[in-house]
């Protein structure tokens, strides 16, 4: 009880003074505090800080401990996910600040990943609207609405760069292209963290999973990646660091091994390169369980062999496993573990809890008026609404079948997505109630109170069942509409949720080509959390929309593009592959020594299909006609100091006024390694009212043109470049300039 006093004392007094100085000075003063906590502190207390447990409350992988309560009282963990509320996270926090000898207050984390109450769109969805504000205003918005149900983390923004949509996690990332996943990346970490951490409405941030997870062997989740340094470096690593660079707090080891080292015994990932090279100097946590998974890499013998092999790569904070807990204070009585490598993960979980003000009011986001305020607002819907309309991707729409006319009498609702409440807020859900999700039905009638809206759902999303075949036949012909909701439920993408094959689930195919024989105008919406290979509906659906998840608005965000209402403007992240054959599949490929050509059988194709994709990276139509023209530079010489300077025009030819996303894509022509055949190094989003036109002007530095040489440096060389600017990454329109 003494020490507890004393303690406090030291806390109140270093906390006094810190409110008179400067923000260095406060640095300063706040490691003073954290060495003071930490001269003071047992090794049991000490490995404490580094064990995280979940609670009860949601569960997140196989294993729950369910003694964790009485971990909190007896000081054995430092943090506790998968716990919301205020009312239960207040609980948590007096069982640790009221029981234990140095009342550290406890960290709550959470999967908060696309919004908390207010279910946002699926990451994959917002990377779809390349509306990087946007995407930041989304995390903004999450960690108002999660910290005030008293979370202080999310392992969040999910950075894993994927090419392969048979992986089940491609839905939480940003798509196949490292420049847009970075931007991605920053913003989120921005979104969440604000400032400054110790504002009550801000997150820490945490950069997952820690790396090149969204590489798998054969798209299977948890499987080994295995991949060039150069390739790891120029097209998995750049979101990590992005997010690194924004200030994220916290970062989250990988399932998979790399290069045959598992992510969370990998020194080269977690200390040379995250910490020395990058300077990272926030806590890395491990994901589920991942060290008791080092027995299974094969890489440990045993538990205290698996927590070594983890603390010297540089992991601090062992989610789950409890090897940390159970080992560390007998490897460092047995000198086999320097008890200075505790300490030092300990100061960095404890910066964390200081940055985050909980040593000032450890119930600091424990606020009933906030969580009674601040959740599911109108301006907090709106936003998620916003997002929703803008992640939409209209893939196809002949002879102007969308949007729906205004005064249409009847519209025919058919599918098993048309009414899917649960499905619409998709996987890592968080908080999020699907009750109050709006699905399409709903917002199709909210939208056109004077039509008569009937629902068919014809088939289940999966089974063989085709019973509801003909209503949904009859529904359809009796219908001046027709709206065809397919797709995935909501648990077909997410963790563990790999598919061999990502046609449409069951007989959904043949329910499509059931309806659209029917000769109505039919516009199809998928609702799914990954490219769906989709070939025949490419080709016979006379309108073709890839909806993703789209939240808790979703409805009125389909309705207010499926009437005009909001002319879409999303943009694949990714390329959809015609079939599993073609993947990886990606637009920034090699030429190869071999490039298709027609007229040639000894050239790099399949004899069964096409190498081109089913739609490419960037695709995305509009209700209006974009056309560029005058792709000029400012000069055709530049040497690496020079900015690249060059501009568009751009011109809004059709009758809608809309917003195209104009990207711009780069090619090397000579290097000292092979380098892509084009490069998305820019983008402006440009909103035209009809007939109107503009100059789009960009700027490149030659250093955005750099990648690893054939010494293995990093650097830009001088040749010939091509520009390639347009409406996605088969942009035509192209110019050329000299690098010396
Ligand atoms: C899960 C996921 C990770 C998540 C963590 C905590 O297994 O891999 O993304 O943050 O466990 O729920």
């Amino acid at each position: 009880m003494r020490t507890t006093v004393l303690f406090s004392l030291i806390i109140v007094l270093l906390s006094f003074g810190a409110c008179q100085q400067p923000q260095q000075d406060i640095e300063h003063s706040t490691d003073t505090k954290i060495d003071s906590l930490i001269s003071l502190m047992t090794i049991e207390e000490k490995v404490g800080q580094l064990t995280l447990y979940t609670s009860d409350m949601d569960q997140t992988g196989a294993y729950i401990r369910k003694e964790y309560e009485n971990d909190i009282k007896q000081g054995k963990v430092g943090a506790i996910f998968n716990a919301y509320g205020v009312d239960y996270t207040r609980r948590l926090q007096e069982m640790a600040v009221n029981n234990t000898r140095l009342r550290i207050p406890l960290l709550f984390g959470y999967d908060v990943i696309h919004g908390h109450r207010t279910i946002f769109p699926v990451p994959l969805a917002e990377a779809a609207s390349w509306n990087i504000e946007a995407i930041q205003h989304a995390a903004r918005i999450a960690a108002i609405e999660a910290s005030a149900e008293g979370l202080h983390w999310t392992f969040a923004p999910m950075c894993d760069i994927s090419r392969d949509p048979r992986w089940g996690r491609v839905v939480e990332g940003a798509g196949e292209d490292p420049f847009l996943a970075s931007l991605i990346a920053e913003a989120r970490v921005k979104g969440f963290q604000g400032d400054d951490l110790s504002d009550p409405t801000t997150l820490a941030a945490c950069v997952k999973h820690f790396a090149a997870y969204g590489a798998p062997q054969a798209g299977r989740d948890y499987h080994a990646v295995d991949m060039s340094e150069n390739m790891l470096r120029e097209v998995y690593l750049p979101p990590y660091k992005a997010a690194v660079d924004a200030g994220a707090v916290t970062a989250m080891t990988a399932f998979n091994d790399l290069n045959g080292i598992p992510s969370t015994s990998n020194k080269f990932l977690l200390t040379d390169l995250l910490r020395d090279e990058w300077g990272f100097e926030g806590f890395v946590v491990t994901d589920y369980t991942s060290v008791m998974e080092l027995l299974y890499h094969g890489v440990a013998a045993d538990t205290a062999h698996a927590a070594a092999l983890a603390l010297e790569a540089g992991v601090d904070m062992d989610m789950q496993s409890g090897f940390f807990h159970q080992t560390l204070p007998k490897l460092v009585e047995d000198k086999i573990v320097d008890e200075s490598l505790i300490d030092q993960a300990v100061r960095r979980i404890l910066k964390v809890k200081f940055q985050l003000g909980l040593f000032d009011d450890p119930y600091k986001y424990c606020s009933t008026t906030r969580e009674k305020n601040e959740i599911m607002q109108a301006d907090q819907l709106e936003a998620a609404r916003d997002m929703g309309r803008r992640s939409i991707v209209l893939l196809r729409n002949e002879a102007q079948t969308l949007p729906i006319p205004q005064h249409i009498k009847k519209i025919a609702v058919i599918g098993p997505m048309g009414n899917n409440k649960r499905d619409m807020i998709g996987s890592w859900s968080a908080a999020g109630d699907w009750s109050k999700a709006v699905d399409l039905v709903e917002g199709l009638k909210a939208r056109y109170p004077l039509s008569e809206i009937v629902f068919v759902k014809g088939c289940e999303i999966d089974g063989e069942q085709t019973e509801g075949f003909n209503e949904a036949r009859r529904a359809a012909a009796d219908a001046d509409f027709v709206i065809l909701a397919l797709g995935e439920a909501y648990w077909m993408s997410g963790e563990a949720a790999s598919r061999s094959q990502i046609d449409l689930p069951g007989v959904q195919q043949q329910l499509a080509e059931l309806i659209i024989g029917t000769g109505k105008p039919v516009a199809t919406v998928i609702i799914s959390g990954r490219p769906l290979t989709v070939n025949w509906l490419a080709q016979n659906s006379p309108a073709l929309v890839q909806a993703w998840f789209l939240g808790t608005q979703s409805g009125h965000a389909l309705a207010d593009v499926l009437s005009g209402d909001y002319n879409p403007s999303g943009k694949l992240p990714l390329t959809f592959p015609r079939n599993v054959g073609q993947i990886p599949i990606y637009y920034s490929m090699k030429n190869t020594g071999r490039p298709f050509n027609e007229n040639s059988k000894y050239t790099s194709k399949y004899l069964d299909v096409p190498n081109t994709p089913l739609f490419v990276f960037g695709h995305g139509l509009s209700y209006t006609q974009f056309e560029y023209s005058h792709l000029a530079l400012e000069q055709e010489t530049y040497t690496l100091d020079d900015s690249i300077r060059f501009e568009v025009e751009l011109a809004n030819t059709g009758s809608f006024a809309g917003e195209e996303i104009v990207q711009v894509y780069v090619h090397d022509q000579l290097a000292s390694v092979t380098r892509p055949v084009r490069e998305l190094k820019a983008f402006k989003r440009v909103w035209l009212e009809a007939g109107d036109s503009k100059k789009v002007n960009f700027s490149l530095h030659p250093e955005s043109l750099g990648f690893y040489k054939i010494d293995g440096s990093y650097g830009t060389e001088p040749g010939r470049f091509t520009i390639f600017v347009g409406g996605d990454s088969n942009a035509g329109l192209s110019t050329e300039f000299e690098l010396r």
